[in-house]
């Protein structure tokens, strides 16, 4: 196997449990490495780290899977944590039939995402891989899934950004079994989606928790669901009893979705394609009772902090402007660059903006099928809050 030995110096995160080993923290790169090859990562001493994959091209090298020296990182060892990450999401994520079940480096599984899904018929998956090393996992995974774990069908969807830096093309195709018509039952609703052709990886697991917290304050009267995707916060909202419901998004295909989810449900939900912003800017200031903000992540790196914050600072203002004095929005953000304190500043300064006051009464995070890995920092990114509007 080959060996990757890291530079002196002991500052190296992976030296403190993170899984990432950079290219500029190693002593060399043999010419030998290939896309996906799995390598033995040795400190500067020549002391055992951990065994990984590696990619000869990217900034991150290498990224471990075991840091135990002897144990074998073969199939046995990939069934092993793919039911160690079943059974803890079946511990934390209350009965619920679709779930995350593989958030990649919180996991133990560097670049693999598994969302599982389960109805009347059997269990099916949704999976990601966005490196070289686990796209060499390809089979296994795939006959671990259908042999060992019972899925009844998969579905491979690589289309993240993720898959460029590694070299590698998109790739969006059935692994095996029954991959047609996916509708999740979210907690008593109803959701279909277009696993193949949605978002992301097909739907947004990681708000089930939040919403279960906050619909109860949000749905009553009139309410939008800003940038709704398929329409999830808005059909609860409007199944727990709010009595007019707008879902506002700009994708044409996740409004067609709401409207097919609003008559599956047999609710009245209106869907509107739009811009957000310039939807906000035509409607009448304090003439929704709640409003939940959910916009993808305006800060993609550090170096546009200052304009995603300005982004995020604008956008807030006008939906805390759309409530009425008394009523609640959520608003939420995606981006891991942007953490507690500095979501809470952003949000009492679009408040003074909007020329509004603004209490917090719940701090959501992601689901606990999004866990956190305590020496992966990068791995917590949902910030979720329900705030009355004074
Ligand atoms: C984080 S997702 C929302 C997830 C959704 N709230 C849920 O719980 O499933 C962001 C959504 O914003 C939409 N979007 C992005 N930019 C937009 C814009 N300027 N106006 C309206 N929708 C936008 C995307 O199509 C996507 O559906």
């Amino acid at each position: 196997m080959i060996q990757l030995r890291l530079r002196p110096g002991r500052r190296h995160r992976v030296l403190q449990g993170h899984p990432w080993v950079f290219s500029n923290q190693l002593a060399g790169i043999p010419d030998a490495l290939e896309p996906g090859d799995r390598v033995e990562v040795l400190d500067s001493q020549g002391g055992f780290v951990g065994l990984g994959y590696a990619h000869p091209n990217t900034l991150i090298t290498a990224r471990i899977l075991e840091r135990q020296d002897g144990v074998e990182v073969d199939s046995h060892w990939l069934a092993q944590r793919l039911e160690d990450a079943l059974e803890l999401r079946r511990r934390v994520c209350g009965g619920r039939t679709g779930f995350r079940w593989v958030h990649a480096e919180a996991d133990g599984l560097p670049g693999l995402i598994i969302d599982r899904y389960e109805d009347e018929q059997g269990p099916r998956a949704v999976l990601t891989a966005n490196t070289a090393g686990m796209e060499r996992w390809r089979e296994d995974i795939e006959a671990l899934l259908q042999d060992r774990f019972g899925l009844r069908g998969a579905l491979w969807k690589c289309d993240g950004r993720g898959r460029q830096l590694e070299g590698l093309a998109p790739r969006v195709e059935p692994a095996f079994g029954d991959t047609e018509g996916w509708v999740l039952d979210d907690d008593g609703v109803q959701v279909g989606f277009d696993a193949a052709g949605g978002q992301k990886t097909g739907l947004f697991l990681d708000m089930w928790e939040n919403r279960r917290r906050m619909v109860p304050a949000l749905a009553r009267g009139r309410v939008a669901d800003l940038f709704s995707y398929v329409g999830q916060w808005g059909l609860h909202m409007a199944a727990a009893g709010a009595s007019e419901v707008i879902c506002v998004d700009r994708s044409a295909g996740a409004i067609e979705q709401v409207v097919a989810n609003a008559a599956r449900n047999d609710l009245q939900v209106e869907a509107v394609a739009a811009d957000v912003k310039t939807w906000l800017a035509e409607q009448e200031e304090g003439s929704f009772d709640s409003v939940v903000c959910d916009p993808p992540a305006f800060i993609q790196s550090r170096k546009n902090l200052p304009a995603g914050l300005h982004a995020y600072r604008l956008l807030y203002a006008q939906a805390l402007r759309a409530v009425r004095p008394g009523g609640f929005a959520v608003l939420a953000s995606c981006s891991h660059h942007l953490d507690d304190a500095a979501f809470a500043d952003l949000i009492a300064a679009a408040a003074k903006a909007a020329k509004r006051s603004a209490r917090v009464l719940i701090r959501g995070d992601q689901a606990p099928c999004h866990p956190v890995s305590l020496s992966v920092p990068e791995s917590r990114y949902l910030k979720c809050w329900l705030l009355q509007v004074g």
